[in-house]
């Protein structure tokens, strides 16, 4: 063990740390001269997604997180309809497939038995095809989908995830990005979106160097009970992905909200007891979500704002952690890395075991 974790103390930190090297290994080959290679999806991919009308995400855990972001990059840059759903309500529902519709599941392990069974179901049902991403390439999802585009984390050997969620984003942004081009996206923005994805390693790089001011806070969440989480946009998934890995892994009880439905509820949660987790760079979303930020201050909630420098002037939080700007691909990555940080640094101080959390674990591969 301790060879192989290195200098660090658990896995899931050296895990942390690798990121940009996944993400650098997960792009390696698969974009040239500024475009993205469509036959990374397949020989047949340039017919496939100019035919793809829908498309169906299917995945548990962390990784329907990452579908969910994705959902909003298919809709937004391609305009083709896009569901992210958890694989064990799919496989029960008996779902509706409309002609060109594409399934696609996401799985670091590839033997979700959830995922897996909705795949097998999948292929009983009109799809224009099944789709991978996934991580191991021996895997049963693997052999099981007609097209594979692989993640390249390498092992992940902490239950909980972290650099298989960011390289799925990664993954999932190559294909959102190419079914955009196919369905006629305005080649600045795709330009953009690929120059964000190379630049992303360097990126994560230089957020992991926050690392020590991230520490420093989690002090503050040892004695707690109850954290709430919030974002909007892409980053609502990246808060739900946040709230998951603390209650995963230092066993306080955290949820995530859309900012917009504060007031729909969860609002009377809030006092000096609650921390709020506003994940919040600057989006189109930006306005709405710092006027719920001012709803949590108002009633004494203590707020931590990860945001980046052109959002963080006039801010009322307790806490800002600024992070690097990037841009509507990129940030849903950048966002996500203090939330992991933070989640690793409490359950250090509330001393669980951190890469082999109770009740869990990190296949799941009965129902
Ligand atoms: C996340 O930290 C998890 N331990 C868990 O939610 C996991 O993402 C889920 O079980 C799905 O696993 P998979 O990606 O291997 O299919």
């Amino acid at each position: 063990d301790a060879v192989e974790r290195g200098e660090y103390a658990h896995y899931m930190l050296k895990e942390i740390h690798e990121q940009a090297q996944a993400v650098t290994d997960t792009l390696e080959g698969r974009i040239a001269g500024g475009r993205i290679l469509t036959q990374i999806f397949g020989v047949d991919a340039a017919q496939l997604l100019a035919k793809t009308d829908a498309v169906h995400i299917i995945a548990c855990g962390t990784s329907y997180h990452a579908g969910l972001v994705a959902r909003y990059w298919i809709e937004q840059l391609a305009g083709v309809p896009c569901t992210a759903e958890i694989a064990s309500e799919y496989r029960y529902r008996d779902p509706v497939v409309k002609e060109g519709t594409l399934f696609l599941t996401i799985s670091q392990s590839g033997e979700t038995a959830d995922t897996l069974a909705a795949l097998k179901l999948a292929k009983q049902r009109p799809y224009l095809a099944q789709m991978a991403i996934c991580n191991v390439p021996e895997s049963s999802i693997v052999r099981e989908s007609s097209l594979v585009l692989m993640t390249r984390a390498g092992p992940e050997i902490g239950v909980a995830s972290t650099k298989a969620f960011t390289t799925q984003l990664v993954a999932l942004a190559l294909f959102a990005l190419e079914l955009a081009r196919s369905k006629g996206l305005d080649a600045e923005r795709y330009a953009d979106g690929v120059r964000q994805l190379e630049h992303l390693p360097a990126l994560i790089g230089e957020t992991l160097k926050l690392d020590g001011e991230i520490q420093a806070l989690a002090a503050h969440f040892v004695d707690k009970q109850h954290a709430l989480f919030l974002g909007r946009g892409t980053h609502w998934p990246v808060a739900m992905e946040g709230a998951l890995k603390l209650k995963e892994i230092s066993y306080i009880h955290a949820e995530a909200y859309a900012a917009g439905e504060l007031k729909h509820g969860p609002l009377a949660l809030v006092d000096e007891n609650m921390p709020v987790i506003a994940v919040a760079p600057n989006d189109r979303l930006i306005d709405k979500l710092k006027s719920n930020l001012e709803e949590v201050r108002a009633r004494g909630g203590e707020l931590y704002a990860f945001v980046d420098e052109t959002v963080a002037h006039g801010l009322d939080a307790a806490h800002v952690v600024i992070l690097p700007a990037a841009g509507e691909i990129a940030a849903p990555v950048v966002s996500t890395l203090p939330l992991q940080l933070l989640s690793y640094h409490v359950a250090v101080l509330r001393g669980t075991d951190v890469d082999q959390p109770r009740n869990l674990a990190k296949s799941v591969t009965v129902e």
